[in-house]
């Protein structure tokens, strides 16, 4: 059996081929490397002693997508990682939003369709939250208030698979809504490698450790936080990416029918603790520099992962400590 990866050079979609691969599963991949590099193939292959039978295009392009289950029949589930990722991006560039993230799952839902696959795995964002009212948040808190396109279009994709669940019992969809993935494979071979100046947290910080920027600006130390800074749920890119293999296990038992779940740790740490996590981590000094608040952030967001944990028998493993080292491990190997 194959798993038809979409995005599969990314930082989520690389990390997870690696551990699909190392599970026994084969991989066939698409990217169109808007966001990552043909080099991460290689590395890949370097992990796992094998190849992802790779695809070079868009998810758009409904007869590429045919001819990629054609060529490879035992293709019978999909994990669907290919999207734009940057919240600033989307407020400027709404309508390439929607295509590239929205209208692309509409192409691939319909290939599947003719084709007769009918088991995803689809990357979802805690983004779909809004601003939570309460926190730890379960999969039944409500979703919806998102501030920005990229998080309408990840609520839309998962309304588009909730009717589709409901019209197609054969349909089989598990949605993961991620929290803060960050660091890199423990190896230093894979990581986030985004271009120009990083807008997340630890990409930025990353680029303070190795001296190719100058300080961190912390975006605002007036929230009803316990040091002032932004919370999150931070979660080490490897502990994510393993989870989908439980999703796919998942989805391999299952009758047919849509679930969700949330890929956090459970715990929610302070732009002011990843900082300090960060230099005692790497026996480094970061500089910082306490900034306005950035519009549309929220003041604390974390998850409440029960729900994985019980049912998927999957809970993160790796610590802060781990998600700094392997952080600057990449960042220290790329420079
Ligand atoms: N922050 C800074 N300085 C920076 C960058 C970030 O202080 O240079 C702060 C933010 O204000 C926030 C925290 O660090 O408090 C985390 O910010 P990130 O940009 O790293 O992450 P966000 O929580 O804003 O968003 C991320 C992803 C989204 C995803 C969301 C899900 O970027 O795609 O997590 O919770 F939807």
């Amino acid at each position: 059996m194959s798993i038809f990866v979409t995005g599969c050079t990314g930082y989520i979609g690389s990390h997870t081929c690696v551990e699909l691969m190392n599970a026994g599963y084969e991989v066939v991949g698409l990217d169109n490397f808007s966001n990552s590099k043909p080099e991460v193939l290689y590395a890949i292959k370097q992990l796992t002693g094998k190849e992802v039978k790779f695809y070079e295009g868009n998810m758009l392009d409904g007869d590429l997508l045919r001819k990629i289950f054609d060529e490879n029949k035992d293709i019978n589930m999909v994990v669907d990682f290919a999207a734009f990722k940057a919240v600033g991006d989307s407020v400027q560039k709404p309508v390439e939003y929607y295509i590239n993230n929205v209208s692309s799952v509409l192409t691939l839902l319909s290939v599947m369709k003719e084709k007769n696959v009918k088991s995803l795995v689809f990357s979802s964002s805690a983004t779909v939250y809004g601003d939570p009212e309460t926190v730890p948040i379960t999969e039944e808190s409500p979703i919806g208030g998102t501030t920005n396109p990229y998080g309408t279009s990840k609520l839309f994709v998962e309304m588009i698979l909730k009717d589709l669940c409901k019209a197609d019992k054969d349909f089989k969809v598990c949605v993961f809504r991620y929290f803060n993935p960050i660091g890199a494979h423990q190896s230093g071979l894979l990581g986030e490698d985004p271009n120009g100046i990083p807008a997340n947290l630890v990409p930025y910080i990353a680029k303070v450790a190795t001296g190719e920027l100058e300080h961190l600006n912390v975006w605002g130390n007036d929230y009803d936080t316990p040091d002032g800074t932004g919370v999150r749920d931070y979660i080490h890119i490897v502990d994510l990416a393993k989870a989908h293999v439980n999703g796919v296990k998942k989805l391999e038992a299952s009758e047919g029918g849509l679930q969700v779940y949330n890929l956090g740790t459970g715990t929610g740490y302070s732009v002011l603790d990843i900082v300090h996590a960060y230099e005692k981590a790497n026996g480094i000094k970061i500089p910082y520099v306490i900034g306005p608040r950035r519009p549309g952030d929220i003041a604390e967001c974390y998850a409440d992962p029960t729900k994985a944990k019980n049912e998927l028998g999957w809970t993160a493993e790796l610590n802060l400590e781990d998600m700094c080292r392997d952080s600057y491990n990449f960042a220290f190997k790329k420079k």
